[in-house]
Formats: structure tokens, sequence, C-alpha cells
């Protein structure tokens, strides 16, 4: 079984110099805290023209599970004339394993629909890495009972590639729900309903595909910070979490991580 996993989405943020500071800190505190931080699964998030800074610093790690790294975003085509874009390939080269696909903030501002979705996820499929299918409703979709209308629809991207990706996909396959109105906002969704809509995820996932013995990791993402998540990770339902702001703050996310080890 997976550890529990705890990421740090950085998004937009941070500076060469800033990012070292974290980084270093993360890494110092890490050391500290080792006994308790390798019962989860840490990985950090960067921009992408950070990765390669993110990557030496993080070889400085005896053991290169200890704290992962991983991408935000990822190109839909494996090469080409796209640009600004960078392709799951590049990715590898700098060391990512995990790769977020459908942040609702790249749904958003970057148009991604759901055959762009199934592109990117093939794409870090067919690089050995992990994908994180992002879903969520916002918040006139909630107040309207439309959560579960739009989180099948997210969901569905998966069947297609099931078939072509059977004996990889449910292995490596993270789902992370992110209500939309929970984000950045402070007003992280009650306990109550995450177990409820992560059950429901976890449900539906056999629908489009998944095999009964495979339990896919769905984490939890919305307002996470280090004085919720003991009762977000005490639910059965959720493998781990997606922090946005919280991670921001190498004392705030380590202390936030040891909570969530506590928690295995
Ligand atoms: P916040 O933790 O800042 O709400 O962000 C959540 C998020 O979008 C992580 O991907």
């Amino acid at each position: 079984m997976d550890k529990k996993w705890v990421i740090g989405n950085w998004k937009m943020h941070g500076s060469l110099a800033s990012n070292a500071l974290r980084i270093e800190a993360l890494l110092a505190g890490y050391a500290v805290y080792a006994a308790q931080l390798e019962r989860v699964s840490m990985v950090v998030l960067p921009p992408l023209v950070y990765l390669g800074q993110m990557q030496e610093k993080l070889k400085a790690q005896k053991d290169q599970e200890n704290i992962q790294l991983g991408a935000q975003l990822v190109a839909a085509a494996e090469q080409g004339a796209y640009t600004g874009q960078c392709s799951a390939a590049m990715l590898r080269e700098f060391s990512v394993s995990i790769v977020l696909v459908g942040h609702s903030e790249c749904r958003q501002y970057l148009g991604f629909d759901a055959s762009a979705l199934g592109l990117q996820l093939r794409q870090v499929l067919l690089q050995g890495m992990r994908p994180v299918l992002c879903i969520g409703e916002g918040a006139a979709e909630r107040r309207s009972g439309r959560t579960q209308e739009i989180l099948w629809a997210q969901l569905d991207v998966l069947k297609a590639l099931g078939q072509e990706f059977a004996a990889t996909l449910w292995e490596r396959l993270i789902v992370a729900y992110e209500p939309v109105w929970a984000i950045g906002t402070g007003d992280s969704a009650t306990p109550e309903y995450i177990q409820q809509i992560h059950e429901w995820i976890q449900q539906q996932l056999g629908v489009v595909g998944k095999p009964p013995e495979v339990r896919v990791p769905v984490l939890y993402g919305g307002s996470v910070s280090a004085a919720n998540v003991r009762a977000i990770m005490a639910l059965a339902a959720v493998s781990g979490v997606l922090v946005g702001g919280a991670s921001l703050q190498a004392d705030g996310f380590l202390e936030l991580s040891r909570c969530v080890a506590e928690t295995q």
C-alpha cells in the first residue's frame, strides 16, 4: 500500500532565492524528523522553470525518495511545434515522478478540456510517471446540487485510458479531490463532506474500470493547513493531501507533513 501523500503545490510563487531557502529549510527539517517523515510520501511541485534548481538541491538527499519532485502541468503532445509548452519526457529528465493533470486553475486559465487532459494523462503514463488527476466542483455547481454530475464528467477521461494502459493506469493513478470553492479561501470542506465525496469517487473509479483489488489513492485539497490536516487524515477514505498556500513556508509544511505521518 502507498504511504500517505503530502504534496506541496507551489503554484506560481517563488524565485531562485526564495526557493533555495525553502528547499534547504525543508531538507534540514526532514533530516531532523526523518524517522517520522519517512512514513509519508512528500512531494514538492515548483513552477516548471525551477525544476532544474530543485533537482540539484534534492540530489543532496541520501534517499531520493525522501522529498520527491513533481510538476504542475505537462503538454498533451509528445514533442514538436508547441510554443510555450513542456513535454513529459522533458519533465522526466528533471527527475519528476508525479505530475498534476487538470488542476482547476489550469482548467480555468489554460482552457484544458477533457480531450487535452486525456492526452496529458497518456503522456505522463508513457514516461513512467504518476499522474494526479485533479477533479472538483465549483461553488455554483455545489449550490445547485450538481457536484456528483461534475465529478463524474471529470472522471470520464479514465475510461479510454484504462483500455490503452490496462497494466499501469490503475497502479499509478492518484486522484485529488479539490472543490474549487475551497481552494485558497481558508474554507476547507468539512470532514463529513470529504469522507462522503471520497467514498463516492472510489466507487465511481470502479465504474470507469478500476479493478476491485486496486485501491487508487484519493487525496483532498482545498485550504488544508496544519490546523485541520489531522481531522482530514483521520478519514479512512483520504490517502493524503494536496496543499497550496500552506506549502510555501517550510516550517509550516514540515509541521503539516509530521501531522500526516502521525496518522499513518
Ligand atoms: P490551497 O491549499 O491554497 O487552498 O490550494 C489548494 C490547491 O489548489 C492545491 O493544488
